[in-house]
């Protein structure tokens, strides 16, 4: 899709579909003023006739000639509402199949071309490498202008630029969510890394085989003993031009497909289970946007790779896994293979020093009852992180809320013939979860993410389709630009 900024009036464009968002209380009359006297006055009659409110997801849908006007309510006009507002707008353009849309943007609020840019392209996504009708779908619109008096500035294109950079990277970690698991294994994810090191310049680096082995990262191995697929270990680095300003290790859950292992899940808690590496996804996403944006600070990925299977070389409940930084595991539920993979990764991570960790996984079914489908848990070490996470989520639309690591709750994870096991009693299992990374990250800064709930959309979104979200790539870029 060609997306175009024009200063012009929306009278004087020819387009398919012509979009006005409209925020409340707002007159109708005023918000249309642009499209011209006649038309404004039959849109002004419209509304009244159908009581159109501007509230958030209303819309109004008016034929002038060859071209559709929809009149899209904005509430209040956060940027959340922007996105949604623009997704709409890509929902109706691809319900009226037009080829050509114009979205009105107006002028003044901060924000609203991004959010307008990230709600009607991420909208538009559609995972349709499997499908034979593929070629003759709508392949949504050819191009998309955005209009406003303001946006004719060399600032105005480099927001434009930089936004679709952060959308094609949301773009790339779905598809990655959404590919299936017996193509995307771990070495899959990690040629994928090696790819998008060629491609960028970050450095790339790969650990499997006997290298994981002299490396201790055990966590990794067993899991992925009772799998044919070799686990991996990903590293990408993004160093700036000039001195960081500080330095931030990502490490993303890249479990490529989750059986459960011998504690085996039923059908019907497997059948998403390809999405158990959307952390991974988000790290390398945001790997690939930092790569373009390139901003002051040094960003590490990495990634814990493995596929959890019930092979015959499995990993037993009963076994303890010895980690890196010396600390033991009972592994009593081979389920719970995310904490026992991210272990590795979290200890690596935290040897190289950087000036916080933030971890992402799709980690505990509990944290989807907690918080549902539409937010992610959060929790760690550092007051101030986290409540720089969460506002970071207010801004991207990827949201947030804060679970206590319970000090108390140590005691679920004690082990009577290790240092820790990696189940608890049966409550609180997204705190418990936390409290087991914590063991691996020493006195390192450091948060965790648990995006069970957010990363894959079991029914469509407002600006997505079913499947993976790319939930937590706008999140950390939008933290990364933060600092
Ligand atoms: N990958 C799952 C968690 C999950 C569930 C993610 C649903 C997305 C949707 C994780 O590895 C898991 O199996 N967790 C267990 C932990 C339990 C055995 C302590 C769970 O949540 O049931
Ligand atoms: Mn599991
Ligand atoms: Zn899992």
């Amino acid at each position: 899709m060609n997306i175009k900024l024009s200063t012009a009036k929306a009278s004087t464009l020819e387009t398919d579909l012509t979009v006005i968002p409209v925020r409340e209380g707002v007159e109708t009359g005023n918000a249309v003023r642009e499209l011209g006297r006649e038309i404004r006055d039959r849109i002004k009659a419209r509304a009244e006739s159908a009581s159109f409110r501007a509230k958030a997801g209303r819309r109004l849908l008016v034929q002038d000639g060859e071209r559709d006007i929809v009149l899209v309510g904005l509430g209040t006009g956060t940027a959340e509402d922007w996105r949604r507002a623009a997704g709409t707008a890509a929902d109706i353009a691809s319900q009226t199949r037009a080829g050509s849309v114009a979205v009105c943007l107006g002028r003044g609020v901060n924000g609203r071309l991004e959010a307008a840019v990230e709600g009607f392209t991420l909208a538009s996504y559609r995972f349709d490498k499997y499908r034979s009708d593929r070629d003759e779908a709508y392949g949504g619109p050819k191009t998309l202008t955005l209009t406003g008096s303001d946006l004719g500035t060399a600032g105005a294109r480099e927001r434009l630029k930089n936004t679709r950079s952060l959308c094609e990277a949301t773009v790339s970690a779905r598809d990655l969510i959404n590919e299936m698991s017996s193509v995307k294994t771990p070495s899959f994810l990690a040629a994928t890394a090696k790819r998008l090191g060629r491609k960028t310049g970050l450095t790339c680096t790969v650990w499997q085989g006997d290298k994981l082995e002299r490396e201790k990262m055990n966590g990794i191995l067993r899991v992925s003993a009772g799998s044919d697929e070799p686990g991996a270990f990903i590293k990408l680095v993004y160093r700036p031009k000039r001195k960081p300003r500080a330095k931030v290790a990502l490490v993303g859950k890249g479990i490529t497909f989750d059986s459960g292992g011998l504690s085996l899940k039923t059908a019907k808690y497997m059948e998403w289970m390809k999405q158990d590496m959307s952390g991974a996804a988000a790290v390398l996403g945001t790997m690939e946007a930092i790569a373009a944006l390139k901003p002051p600070v040094e960003v590490r990925g990495y990634i814990a790779a493995a596929e959890n299977m019930p092979g015959s070389g499995a990993q037993k409940p009963g076994d303890i896994i010895t980690y890196r930084n010396g600390k033991t595991a009972e592994v009593l539920n081979t389920d719970a293979e995310g904490r026992l993979v991210l272990a590795d990764a979290l200890c690596v991570a935290s040897e190289e020093r950087p000036d916080c960790i933030i971890d992402l996984a799709t980690l505990t079914g509990a944290c989807m009852v907690a918080l549902g489908t539409d937010v992610a848990g959060v929790m760690g070490n550092d007051p101030r992180l986290i409540a720089k996470l969460i506002k970071s989520g207010e801004r991207s639309g990827d949201r947030l809320w804060e679970l206590p690591l319970v000090e108390d709750y140590m005691s679920d994870i004690r082990s009577n013939t290790a240092d820790i096991q990696n189940i608890g009693s049966g409550y609180a299992g997204t705190i418990t979860a936390a409290l087991f990374l914590r063991c691996f990250v020493g006195d390192t800064k450091w948060a965790h993410l648990d995006i069970a709930g957010p990363a894959f959309a079991e029914k469509p979104k407002p600006y997505g389709p079913t499947g993976g979200t790319g939930f937590g790539v706008r999140l950390l870029v939008d933290y990364i630009a933060s600092l």
